[in-house]
């Protein structure tokens, strides 16, 4: 019977499967560095977003060589808008060990890829599988829901984490890892959505347990925890030639090691300074929080610890997050109206 749903599903991907730039069918990828930089960027992150920041990763830094050699506020540069900026932190020390440690040759086996950065129980299955045909099983949010819709397990997730592992090993192809895998990824992605799934196309259908019910759609069963909101203040700091203030994160925690206008999530900042509030504010959704930042400005010579004041034209250089970007430019668009 697995063997059946696993073959249909293999059949399904050879003739819809999606043509991606880190995919090729019929097989493992021939260069393991190309799941690599893939895998991490997908973490937490769509394919039709990743797909431009991929093209662009890999036409500066084609091979890990080139991975290792650059600097990684460079890397910062390639990532900047993608979140989650650990990742490539993660992905330059790994590709620094690969060529350091491992002579440029990816190691096989998953206790060596778990001690790499930014690599971890998803990541090493999905890069065993798409890198070297290995028969790993991938779970993630995707194929839980399809795991739980197709056997219709209604409890709530984390009670039936084994159970979900337990029937997604069974399915998993043992000849055809890599293409399983892909298949499975686009099952969840085009077939079985979150909301309005397709199940008259689906390759499971008259197997799926759950297809017809009307609480199709609530499947899986996750506690829905509330986002936290925060509210804060940003600060754009000039001085007499017009220069701005920016500095650097550090390299732990949320937006680490890209750099800023200074903002607390918080409390007001420079208050003996007098900043002005320009009455514009910028939200942003992150994992856990949603943040609004009021944005204000201030003129001042004094350079604050660890940053610096920068040309306009010069900011370019610096890789700053998605939220800075829009702090920016709704004070630009302040400034020209
Ligand atoms: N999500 C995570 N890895 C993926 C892949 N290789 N292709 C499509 N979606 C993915």
């Amino acid at each position: 019977m697995n063997s059946n749903l696993s073959d249909l599903l293999l059949r399904w991907y050879d003739r819809h499967g999606r043509t991606l730039p880190w995919r090729v069918k019929g097989g493992a990828h021939p260069d393991p560095y190309i799941i690599l930089v893939s895998e991490i960027m997908l973490q937490q992150t769509t394919v039709k977003t990743v797909i431009p920041y991929f093209e662009r990763f890999i036409k500066r830094f084609p091979t890990i060589r080139d991975l290792a050699a650059a600097p990684l506020e460079e890397v910062y540069l390639y990532w900047q808008g993608l979140g989650y900026y650990t990742r490539a932190r993660s992905l330059h020390a790994t590709a620094q060990t690969i060529v350091d440690r491992f002579g440029c040759v990816f190691p096989q086996n998953k206790s060596d890829i778990l001690k790499l950065k930014g690599i971890g129980e998803y990541t090493v299955a999905s890069f065993l599988a798409l890198a070297f045909n290995q028969p790993e099983t991938v779970i993630d949010g995707n194929v839980i829901r399809i795991i739980c819709r197709l056997y219709h397990l209604t409890e709530p997730v984390e009670k039936i984490m084994p159970q979900i592992r337990e029937k997604a090993a069974a399915l998993t192809s043992r000849d055809h890892a890599a293409d399983y895998a892909s298949a499975i990824m686009d099952l969840g992605a085009v077939i079985c959505t979150p909301k309005a799934p397709q199940c008259l196309l689906c390759p499971w259908k008259g197997f799926c347990l759950s297809q017809g019910l009307k609480e199709l759609e609530q499947l899986p069963n996750r506690s829905k925890t509330a986002k936290k909101n925060k509210s804060g203040y940003v600060y754009i700091i000039r001085n007499r030639q017009g220069e701005i203030f920016i500095r650097k994160r550090t390299e732990k925690g949320l937006l680490s090691g890209l750099y800023e206008f200074p903002w607390d999530d918080e409390k007001p900042l420079f208050s003996e300074y007098s900043p002005q509030d320009t009455g514009l504010g910028v939200s942003h959704i992150f994992t856990h929080i949603n943040l609004s930042l009021k944005i204000h400005t201030l003129q001042t010579e004094d350079v604050f610890p660890g940053g610096e004041f920068v040309a306009p034209e010069n900011l370019c250089r610096y890789p700053f997050s998605t939220l800075m970007k829009k702090v920016y430019q709704k004070f630009l668009n302040k400034k020209t109206n």
